[in-house]
């Protein structure tokens, strides 16, 4: 009897809780179960909340601040980063810009010099990548010769013809977005590395 009364009462306070969770509504947003994941305890970039008292009830954090308190008090902008300003263009660490060139504007893309330097710790680092992303289809020398290469056929052989005279610029974008029967690469690989796979094919694969 004890027990059927425990196990009623506990579901009255279950589905108390349940049914007040459920009272969302506008700006209401009903009872949080875990509020720690709701709210960020790291800076929110886009937003702060500026009163120190918020989710105090929950609080253990050194400075005594309330748990949802996350303002960066440098920045009274409401927002803990300032916004970039209009027309700002992302550049990557080493300052490039994003590449925007579809697939098909080959010519464009050949008029874009190698940014990076020659040198032998390049090459050897080309190498290895050529090794690892291009040998399998174009052979380690090549010449089209790569065991998937004679599988899939087709396959380029850049010690010939006219590939012999490739710009670096339309390698490098004939790795990162691909032509024809072979596939992009521009996700596997960085530009960095792209680059310098460059300098490789047209300073080792393609000196005759
Ligand atoms: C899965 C096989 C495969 C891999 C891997 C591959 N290629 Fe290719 N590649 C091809 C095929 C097939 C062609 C011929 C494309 C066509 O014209 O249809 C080609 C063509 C090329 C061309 C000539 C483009 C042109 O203008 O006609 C270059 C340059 C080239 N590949 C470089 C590379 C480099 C550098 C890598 C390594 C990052 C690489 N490829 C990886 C299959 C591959």
């Amino acid at each position: 009897m004890k027990l059927v009364k425990t196990l009623s009462i506990l579901g009255i306070v279950t589905a108390g809780i349940v049914l007040g969770a459920c009272r969302a509504g506008g700006e209401d947003q009903g009872l949080e179960f875990a509020p720690q994941m709701y709210h960020s305890v790291a800076y929110e970039p886009l937003t702060q909340i500026t009163d120190e008292s918020q989710g105090d009830w929950l609080s253990n954090r050194e400075d005594e601040k309330g748990e949802f308190y996350n303002s960066n008090i440098y920045n009274p902008h409401n927002m803990n980063m300032r916004e970039p300003v209009e027309n700002t263009v992302p550049r990557n660490k080493n300052g490039y810009l994003p590449y925007r060139l579809k697939a098909f504007e080959l010519e464009e893309a050949a008029l874009i010099e190698n940014p990076i330097e020659l040198s032998d710790e390049v090459l050897d680092e080309g190498e290895t990548l050529y090794l690892q992303y291009c040998s399998s289809c174009h052979g380690a020398g090549g010449e089209g010769d790569g065991k998937a290469g004679l599988i899939i056929g087709g396959v380029a052989n850049l010690k010939g013809g006219a590939y012999i005279n490739l710009p670096e610029g339309h390698i490098f974008h004939v790795i990162t977005k691909g032509k024809g029967r072979m596939g992009a690469h521009g996700s596997q690989i960085t530009p960095e590395s792209r680059w310098k796979i460059v300098h490789y094919v047209k300073q080792e694969i393609q000196k005759q």
